[in-house]
């Protein structure tokens, strides 16, 4: 680190002030990810997070959950594990910003932590828990597999309600909206595209997808009557106890990661407007038909860009730390 100093007592300082950074905590800045980051210090931790995994979650309902909560911690300030910090008396916490009932998947990240304290103490960070954890998630399910670039560390401060409301994509945004949402974390139109295939897993809430099968919202994608009939039997047309009605995603094979979430769309089937967003007229239609017909070209794009995502840094200048329990900053 380079520093200017005119005096010898402001050196002292300078150095003071350095240590004392360091000791503390670090701050972020552009350090490279690598997939034997934790090679020497914890050099079980991939394993120690697949057998939670495969033991708590398996194929089962937490998996799609867990991914959900790696998308959720990129966008929000980059991948920092900032998503699953409680709120304290001076600090809003980005879980309440989501209907309660809707991020899950916290209680498995903690328990993995918690192993990994056991076996390594304060030196894997939630954020590279989160990350590995979501890869494992999507190879339960039937997905892929790839190396997860590791060496993230944690934020000591979550995001602010506004600004993790501004950063997530809405289930009614267009188009033009989501690629350019998608865009300013430097993920492009295809890698929007193929990360979205995510929805071929999990379920989604009545409200989230009331607008699109009543018609009712700003946004208007075809969809397929049949479809929109059978969803509606889910989902009354109001009232807080409808909200919770459940549907999933993927019609043909909701809990298997592959390539059905394409076909989907073009059977007009996209359970959100930000779904069937992707097809019908748009700029992606090409893509979507792609994928929808090889699911190894969309298997090769999704691992690319769950990678590029996973790379989004925390501002400059945030404090960072590794964090001994996720839910709170040390
Ligand atoms: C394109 C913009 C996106 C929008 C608007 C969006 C929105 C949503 C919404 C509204 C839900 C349902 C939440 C609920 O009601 O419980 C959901 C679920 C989910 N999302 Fe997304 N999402 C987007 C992109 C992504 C991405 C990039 C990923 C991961 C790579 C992802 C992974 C998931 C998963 C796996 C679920 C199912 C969660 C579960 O079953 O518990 N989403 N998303
Ligand atoms: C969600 O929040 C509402 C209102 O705060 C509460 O009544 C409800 O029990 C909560 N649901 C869950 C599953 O925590
Ligand atoms: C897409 O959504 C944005 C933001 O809501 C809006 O300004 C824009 O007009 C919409 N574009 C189209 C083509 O509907």
């Amino acid at each position: 680190m380079a520093m200017m100093v005119s005096s010898r007592s402001s050196s002292w300082a300078a150095l003071a002030l350095l240590l004392f950074v360091s000791v503390a905590h670090t701050v972020a800045g552009a350090d490279e990810l690598s997939a034997g980051y934790y090679a020497k210090t914890c050099p079980n931790v991939e394993s120690v997070v697949w057998s939670v995994m495969a033991s708590r979650v398996g194929g089962g309902r937490m998996a799609p959950a867990v991914v959900r909560l790696f998308f959720h911690d990129c966008f929000v300030n980059g991948c920092d594990a900032s998503v699953l910090l409680d709120a304290t008396p001076f600090s809003e916490s980005e879980k309440d910003v989501e209907p309660n009932t809707s991020l899950t998947g916290f209680t498995v990240i903690d328990e993995i932590k918690s192993v990994l304290e056991r076996d390594c103490p304060a030196t894997v960070s939630c954020a590279d828990v989160i990350a590995i954890a979501s890869r494992d998630a999507v190879t339960l399910l039937g997905g892929p597999t790839w190396n997860v670039p590791l060496g993230r560390k944690d934020s000591r401060l979550a995001a602010r309600r506004e600004f993790t409301r501004a950063h997530l994509p809405s289930p009614n945004d267009n188009l033009t909206e989501l690629i350019r949402m998608f865009g300013e974390l430097g993920l492009d139109a295809r890698d929007m595209t193929a990360l979205s295939g995510a929805h071929t897993v999990g379920m989604a809430n009545c409200m989230h997808y009331r607008g699109r099968v009543y018609g009712t919202s700003n946004t208007k994608y075809n969809i397929d009557p049949s479809f929109a009939e059978s969803r509606r039997q889910l989902c009354p047309p109001q009232g807080p106890i409808g909200d919770a009605g459940k549907a999933p995603f993927d019609v043909m094979t909701p809990m298997k990661f592959d390539n059905a979430y394409y076909r989907d769309l073009i059977a007009h089937q996209g359970l959100l407007n930000s779904d069937q967003a992707l097809y019908g007229g748009g700029g992606v239609d090409n893509l979507v038909e792609m994928y929808g017909t090889d699911g190894d070209a969309f298997g090769r794009d999704f691992v690319k860009a769950m990678v590029k995502m996973g790379n989004i840094p925390p501002p400059k200048g945030m404090p960072m730390e590794v964090r001994l329990q996720c839910s709170k900053a040390n």
